[in-house]
């Protein structure tokens, strides 16, 4: 460590010992590694994060052909124009889906920002949120709707408001403190029985209580749902 100070400030080492071309270069790769780190966590308060999909990667061992889902490609995609841009994201030619798990979270893939309820913006292309209300990392969900026994077939009551669309856009996901997420942009909502919803703007229940799940119906309030 004293030797990296040293290496930083550019102090004379020949006072204290002489380094051999070795250690010198190992220094100098330390002292850049350290600066990168502090340039990134100063980029504009944005932070990058990525929800990762099990089976990315993989390749089936019967065809020998890459078996990755389209939100795995979609997530690799995302990670080449991240390191190329360091900046948003840009555009996936993938549209917004999000499907309702029988028992289990919302899985929404897309070119998501979320927006945490401290103001701070995250970019996705697939997020798990909690339906259950009993996660520890809300929005997202932890798999606590095992533990806590969460019970809802994930079935879509409300009809479509718009067509679906293949094209590509962009949503954004907010967080509301102590009630529930809302969405602006196309989402496309589906289920294990065919049921499908479009919209562009929507309220999604995190509480678990609501009765027109995967909506809001307002029963947060009366239940006194916590975030955080
Ligand atoms: S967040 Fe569950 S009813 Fe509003």
């Amino acid at each position: 460590m004293k030797l990296l100070l040293q290496y930083k400030q550019g102090k004379d080492f020949s006072e204290d010992f002489v380094m051999d071309d070795n250690t010198k270069r190992a220094a100098s790769a330390a002292a850049r590694v350290e600066q990168d780190s502090q340039s990134t966590s100063q980029e504009s308060g944005e932070a990058f994060v990525a929800y990762m999909d099990d089976s990315a990667g993989s390749r089936s061992p019967i065809t020998g052909r890459d078996s990755k889902t389209t939100s795995a490609k979609a997530l690799d995609r995302w990670f080449k124009e991240r390191q190329k841009n360091h900046g948003a994201p840009r555009l996936l030619e993938v549209p917004n889906e999000a499907l309702v798990t029988n028992g289990g979270p919302l899985q929404i893939t897309g070119n998501i920002t979320l927006v945490q309820e401290d103001g701070s913006v995250q970019y996705a292309n697939h997020l798990s949120l909690c339906r259950c209300g009993h996660s520890g990392t809300k929005p997202t969900c932890d798999g606590q709707h095992i533990d806590k026994e969460f019970i809802n077939p994930g079935k879509i009551s409300e009809a479509s408001e718009i067509a679906a669309s293949q094209r590509p856009s962009k949503i954004t996901i907010s967080c509301i403190k102590d009630g529930p997420v809302t969405f602006r942009g196309r989402l496309r909502m589906h289920n294990q029985f065919g049921q499908e919803c479009v919209k562009m703007r929507g309220s999604l229940c995190r509480c678990g209580q609501s009765a027109s799940k995967p909506f809001c119906d307002g029963s947060h309030s009366r239940t006194g749902f916590k975030t955080g």
